[in-house]
C-alpha cells in the first residue's frame, strides 16, 4: 500500500520518498512533509501550531488566536482569509469578493492513476499496484469546494497531483487563480535550478540561491515557449550529479504556465507552479469545475542524476501513449536545412533513394509542399498540395518514397493562417484576434481561433483529409509564433478570460482525435524548434524537435539542460551540414553523429552532395546508431561532466552490463590538459571490455580513475566508447 491514511495524517509513499500532510487544528490541512521516506504518519510533535508572534492572523472560530493562516504550512491555500504569502487559489464570487477558507472535508482511495479530464497526464500504462488518493476541502462560508488528486507511482518515485474546483453555489464564480501544485517547505537553504533560454538556445541550466520574496519564471507567451520549460529543480546547496536533496517539478501543460517560490517572512519557502494567472478568469456556473492541469513530482537524495531518471523513466512508461512505450522509432531525415523551400517530388525521391541505401528509415518532407508556398508569407491553412512542386498531390510521392524502403512523414503547421490563402479571404474572422485592434504578425502569419468549435472542425479536417490522402506515417506538427490579441468572438466578455486556456484544451483535442483516428501515426511535435517542449506534448508526440539550432556545439548545452527533465528518447537531434546554417560553425562528422546520437536520431541535410566517403560515415552511424538503440532510448542516462570546454554523458543498460560513452570538447585550443571521465552507474565489480580496442577495464577503475581522454591539438576533439561487459 502507497498511500496510508491514520486519524487524519496521510502519507504517500515511493520506493524511496514519503509525502505526508495531516488535518490540524480548525480542519486546516497542514503539509508535513516531501523528501527521503520516513516512517512517522502523525508528525503533529514536529510542529508547533501555536507561535507566540504579533500581528498573526488566525481564522474567525480561533478566538484564543492559537493558529496563525500566515505560518501555516498548507496544502492547499486560498487568497482573502489571511494566508498573505501567494496563493495557490484566488476565487471572486459573484458578490465581487475575492476570498475562500479551505477547510479539509473528506478523503477517499481510488484504485489506478488519476488524470485530469481533456488534459494531457500520466496514466497506469499497464502497470499495477498504483493508487491515487481524492482530498476534498471546501470553503467555509459557500458551497465552493476544491477536489485534490494525489497519485501515487510508486516504482518510479513519482507522484502526480492536479485539483478540481467545483462550484456549487447557485451564482457563478470566477476562478482567477488556481495552481496545479502548491508545496510548503521549511527552510529556504535551496537553490532554485531552472531552464531558460530563446529561440534556438532552449533550456539553458540557471542555478541561483533562493532569495527573500518571490522568485520564479513563466510564460505569457500562449505556448509554453523557449524561454522558460515549465519545469524545475529545487536542490540543496551541496547538490550535484551523484548527491544530495533535489525536488523536481513538471507541469503537463503547453500554454502559459507560472511558477513562483516565496521564501516567506520566516525562511518558508512556497513552492507554486499551475497556468499562469495573468489574463485568466474561468466562469463556473452552478455545477461546473475547473481542472488544473497535473504536475508532477519527484524527489532524490542523491543528486540530480537519480531525479533525472526517475523522470525519464516515468516519463517513457507513463507519458507516453501505449503505443510508443519502448518501442523503436524510424530514423529520419527531413529535407529543411537541404532544400528549405526549394524542392520538388523528384528532389525528394532522390533523397530518399540515397537514404534509403544508407541506412535511414523516413523520409519527413518539411515546409512549402501546399497552396502555393514559395516562401514563409503565404499559404498557411490551405492544406492542398502545391501543384508546382508536387503535380499529381501527395499519393505518387508517398508511393515514389515507399518504393525506396522509406516511409513518409509530412511537415505542418495547423494552427496558423497566412494573409495570403484560400482560407483567409474566405473567413478573415477565423483569426485570433480583437475587433477594432491591429492583428499582430508572427513569422508573417497569424493564429487561428481554436477556441471556435466551427476552426477547429476545420482543421482536424484538414489534417484528417492531408493525412488519409496518401500513406502518411508520420506528422511533424510546427508552430511557429507566439499567441497575441488572444480574444474569440466565440466567447461572452466575462469569458474571455479563459480564451488562452481554451486555446491550449483546443490543441489538445486535436491532437487527441487525430491519433484517435490515425493510431499508428507517429507526431514529431516542434514549435520554431523547442518553444512547446513540454511533458503536455509528449503525452501525444513522442519526440519533439528540440531546437533549430542543430550546430553540434550549440546544441551540448541545449541537451544538456532538456535532459534534466526530459528523456533522451524524446529529443529529436539531426546531423546537419557544416558550415552550421544557424552559427557558421565548422564541426567534424564525427562530432554531429556523437551529438546528435544522443536523441531521435536523424539527419536534416542533402546528402546527394555530400562525397562517398561522408556517405560511408552515415552507413555507419545509421548501423551503430541501430545497434544501440535500446541502449539510448531507454538506458539510464548519466551527466558525466558538463564545462565551457567538455562535455560527457553515458548510458547504462539496466543490468549494467553495457556502457555508452560520449565525450565532446565544444573548443579545440592550444596545450591543453587531459581529461578523465569518471563514469557512474556501472557496477564497480564488473570487467568491461572496450569494443574497438578489446581492452579490458575494471569497473572500479572506470569509476574512480575515469577513462583518460588525451587533449589532440586544435580539432575539436570527439569520442565514443562502448564498453560491455
Ligand atoms: C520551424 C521548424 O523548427 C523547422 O524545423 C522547420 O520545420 C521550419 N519551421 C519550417 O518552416
Amino acid at each position: 500500500m502507497s498511500i496510508i491514511h491514520n486519524n487524519g495524517c496521510f502519507k504517500l509513499d515511493t520506493k524511496n520518498t514519503t509525502y505526508s500532510f495531516q488535518i490540524t487544528k480548525f480542519g486546516f490541512l497542514m503539509h508535513t512533509h516531501y523528501g527521503a521516506k520516513i516512517s512517522d504518519v502523525d508528525l503533529a510533535h514536529v510542529y508547533p501550531l501555536a507561535r507566540n508572534r504579533s500581528f498573526i492572523n488566525a481564522p474567525a472560530e480561533d478566538t484564543e488566536m492559537v493558529l496563525n493562516i500566515n505560518d501555516v504550512p498548507q496544502e492547499y491555500s486560498a487568497f482573502g482569509i489571511g494566508d498573505f504569502r501567494t496563493t495557490a487559489l484566488r476565487v471572486r464570487h459573484n458578490d465581487g469578493s475575492r476570498a475562500a477558507d479551505l477547510r479539509y472535508q473528506s478523503f477517499e482511495i481510488i484504485k489506478g492513476a488519476a488524470k485530469p479530464e481533456a488534459l494531457p497526464g500520466a496514466t497506469e500504462n499497464g502497470e499495477e499496484g498504483i493508487e491515487t488518493l481524492k482530498i476534498t476541502l471546501k470553503d467555509t462560508a459557500t458551497e465552493l469546494y476544491v477536489n485534490m488528486y494525489y497519485t501515487v507511482y510508486e516504482k518510479c518515485d513519482v507522484i502526480t497531483r492536479f485539483n478540481e474546483i467545483v462550484n456549487k453555489c447557485d451564482t457563478p464564480v470566477f476562478v482567477e487563480k488556481a495552481a496545479s501544485l502548491q508545496l510548503d517547505l521549511f527552510h529556504r537553504e535551496y537553490d532554485l535550478v531552472q531552464f531558460e533560454g530563446r529561440w534556438a538556445q532552449e533550456r539553458h541550466m540557471k542555478r541561483s540561491a533562493l532569495s527573500s520574496g518571490t522568485q520564479g519564471f513563466v510564460s505569457r507567451k500562449g505556448t509554453s515557449s523557449h524561454q522558460h520549460s515549465p519545469f524545475f529543480c529545487l536542490c540543496e546547496k551541496d547538490t550535484n550529479e551523484k548527491a544530495g536533496g533535489v525536488y523536481g517539478f513538471h507541469l503537463v501543460y503547453s500554454g502559459n504556465h507560472r511558477t513562483e517560490v516565496e521564501v516567506a517572512q520566516f525562511d518558508n519557502p512556497r513552492v507554486l507552479m499551475g497556468i499562469n494567472d495573468e489574463g485568466f478568469a474561468w466562469k463556473l456556473e452552478n455545477a461546473d469545475k475547473f481542472t488544473t492541469p497535473q504536475v508532477l513530482m519527484t524527489y532524490s537524495a542523491s543528486g540530480f542524476g537519480k531525479m533525472s531518471n526517475s523522470f525519464h523513466a516515468f516519463i517513457r512508461n507513463h507519458i507516453f501513449r501505449p503505443k510508443w512505450k519502448n518501442v523503436r522509432r524510424p530514423l529520419l531525415i527531413n529535407n529543411w536545412e537541404a532544400t528549405y523551400f526549394d524542392f520538388d517530388q523528384q528532389k525528394l525521391i532522390d533523397l530518399a533513394s540515397t537514404a534509403s541505401k544508407l541506412g535511414i528509415e523516413l523520409l519527413v518532407m518539411d515546409d512549402g509542399w501546399f497552396g502555393h508556398r514559395e516562401d514563409d508569407k503565404t499559404s498557411l491553412g490551405d492544406w492542398t498540395p502545391y501543384k508546382k512542386r508536387l503535380p499529381n498531390g501527395l499519393k505518387p510521392l508517398a508511393e515514389g518514397i515507399n518504393a525506396t524502403g522509406l516511409k513518409f512523414g509530412i511537415w505542418m503547421e495547423p494552427e496558423m493562417i497566412s494573409e495570403d490563402s484560400e482560407l483567409y479571404r474566405a473567413h478573415p474572422d477565423w483569426v485570433l484576434s480583437i475587433p477594432g485592434r491591429g492583428r499582430s504578425l508572427g513569422r508573417n502569419q497569424y493564429v487561428l481561433d481554436l477556441v471556435n468549435d466551427e476552426v477547429r472542425e476545420y482543421v482536424f479536417g484538414a489534417i484528417s483529409d492531408v493525412l488519409s490522402s496518401a500513406n502518411i506515417e508520420y506528422l511533424k506538427w510546427d508552430m511557429n509564433r507566439y499567441l497575441t490579441e488572444v480574444y474569440s468572438a466565440t466567447l461572452s466578455a466575462d469569458r474571455q478570460g479563459e480564451a488562452y486556456h481554451r486555446y491550449v484544451l483546443a490543441v489538445y483535442d486535436i491532437l487527441d482525435r487525430i491519433i484517435t483516428k490515425f493510431p499508428n501515426l507517429l507526431i514529431e511535435h516542434c514549435s520554431g524548434g523547442g518553444g512547446r517542449f513540454d511533458t503536455g506534448m509528449l503525452y501525444y508526440s513522442p519526440q519533439i524537435w528540440t531546437s533549430d539550432d542543430t550546430d553540434a556545439v550549440e546544441r551540448i548545452d541545449i541537451q544538456y539542460g532538456t535532459s534534466f527533465g526530459f528523456p533522451v528518447t524524446s529529443m529529436g537531434s539531426h546531423v546537419s551540414a557544416v558550415p552550421n546554417h544557424q552559427t557558421g560553425r565548422v564541426t567534424s562528422m564525427d562530432m554531429r553523429a556523437n551529438v546528435a546520437f544522443s536523441g531521435t536520431f536523424g539527419y536534416e541535410l542533402d546528402i546527394n552532395k555530400l562525397t562517398n566517403e561522408e556517405r560511408e560515415m552515415i552507413k555507419a552511424q545509421t548501423a551503430f546508431y541501430k545497434e544501440h538503440y535500446n541502449l539510448i532510448n531507454f538506458g539510464d542516462y548519466y551527466r558525466l561532466a558538463h564545462n565551457d570546454t567538455f562535455s560527457a554523458w553515458s548510458f547504462v543498460s539496466g543490468d549494467k552490463k553495457e556502457v555508452l560513452v560520449f565525450y565532446v570538447q565544444k573548443e579545440g585550443g592550444p596545450n591543453g590538459s587531459d581529461v578523465f571521465v569518471k563514469l557512474d552507474g556501472i557496477d564497480p565489480g564488473a570487467c568491461y571490455k572496450d569494443a574497438q580496442t578489446g581492452e579490458a577495464l575494471y569497473g572500479n577503475t572506470l569509476k574512480n580513475v575515469g577513462l583518460c581522454v588525451p587533449i589532440t591539438q586544435g580539432e575539436r576533439k570527439t569520442m565514443c566508447k562502448y564498453l560491455k561487459v
